[in-house]
C-alpha cells in the first residue's frame, strides 16, 4: 500500500500495475469509503483512492465562505493524475465523486479510458435543495459537524447497513474526518453545480453506472435515465445496498468494476 501526503491531495495507492483507477469519494466522506475496492481490485488496477479538498487528510481550497466548485476539484483530480504519471485513467466517483466525475468529463474527456458513475445524478439542484445546502453551509462553519455525523448514516445507508454498527461507526469517523471548511465550501459548490445533462450525449466513452436497489438519494430509477442518456452506458443495480454501495456490497460492486476493467483491456 502507497499512502501519500506532500501533494496536493492526499491518496492510499494499490497495485502496480493494469489501468490506473482513480476513485473519488462522496460528501462529507474520504478516500476510506473506497478501502474494499483498494483492497480488492489491485490485481486488475493501479488504484488510486483520493481525499478531496477539505476531507479526509487534504487541506480545504477555501476558508469555507466562498464556494468550491465541481470544476476546481475536477482539476485538482487531474493535477493528481498528472503527478501520478497517468496519462489515460479510469474514473469513478460516488454522488459528489460522480458530481466531479462528470466535471473531467467535460474538462479533461481525452484523458479518461472510461467512467464508473456510482449513485449519483446529473442533474442540478433545485432552488429548495440549495437553499438546504447554503443553510447548511453557514451552520457548518458556525456549530461544526455533529449534525451531520447524526443524520448523514440513517440517509447514506439501507436499512440493513444501518444495523451494521461497524459501519455506521466507519462513515460516522469519515465525517468527523472532514474539516469545517471543506464541507461547507464543497456544499456552496454543489448548490451551484451546473445541469450536467446536456453533455452527456457527448460522452463517447465506456461508461458504467451503478446504483444501490435502496439509494434513497439517488434511486435507481434516476440511474437508468443517467445511463440512458449516455451512449455506450451500462446501468447495474447493486441488490440490497443504499447510497453508498462500494463500502455496503463491496464484493458486488468489486465484481462490477472488475468486468468493466475486463471490457475495457481486452
Ligand atoms: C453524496 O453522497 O456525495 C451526496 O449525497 C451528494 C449530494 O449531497 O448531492
Amino acid at each position: 500500500m502507497l499512502a501519500v501526503v506532500g501533494a496536493s491531495l492526499y491518496y492510499e495507492g494499490r497495485g502496480t500495475s493494469g489501468l490506473p483507477l482513480v476513485l473519488v469519494h462522496g460528501f462529507p466522506l474520504d478516500h476510506a469509503m473506497w478501502r474494499g475496492q483498494l483492497d480488492g481490485l489491485s490485481r486488475e488496477a493501479r488504484v488510486v483512492a483520493l481525499d478531496l479538498p477539505g476531507f479526509g487528510r487534504s487541506p480545504p481550497l477555501s476558508n469555507g465562505s466562498t464556494p468550491v466548485t465541481m470544476e476546481q476539484l475536477a482539476d485538482q483530480v487531474v493535477s493528481l493524475a498528472d503527478a501520478l504519471g497517468f496519462q489515460k485513467f479510469v474514473l469513478g466517483g460516488l454522488s459528489m465523486g460522480g458530481y466531479v466525475a462528470m466535471a473531467v468529463s467535460r474538462r479533461h474527456l481525452a484523458r479518461l479510458a472510461g467512467l464508473i458513475l456510482v449513485d449519483t445524478r446529473a442533474e442540478p439542484d433545485t432552488d429548495e435543495g440549495k437553499s438546504s445546502r447554503l443553510l447548511a453551509a453557514k451552520q457548518v462553519l458556525t456549530s461544526g459537524l455533529s449534525t451531520l455525523v447524526e443524520e448523514s448514516p440513517k440517509k447514506l445507508l439501507a436499512p440493513d447497513s444501518q444495523r451494521n454498527c461497524a459501519l455506521v461507526r466507519k462513515v460516522e469517523h469519515m465525517i468527523w474526518r472532514s474539516s469545517w471548511a471543506g464541507v461547507a465550501g464543497t456544499l456552496r459548490g454543489m448548490a451551484e453545480r451546473p445541469d450536467a445533462r446536456p453533455d452527456l450525449a457527448r460522452l463517447r466513452i465506456p461508461t458504467i453506472v451503478i446504483v444501490g436497489e435502496q439509494d434513497v438519494i439517488t434511486p435507481p430509477q434516476g440511474a437508468q435515465k443517467l445511463a440512458a442518456s449516455i451512449p455506450q452506458a451500462e446501468l447495474v443495480v447493486i441488490a440490497g445496498a443504499g447510497h453508498l454501495s462500494p463500502l455496503e456490497a463491496p464484493r458486488a460492486v468489486n465484481s462490477t468494476i472488475r468486468a468493466f476493467l475486463g471490457r475495457l483491456s481486452a
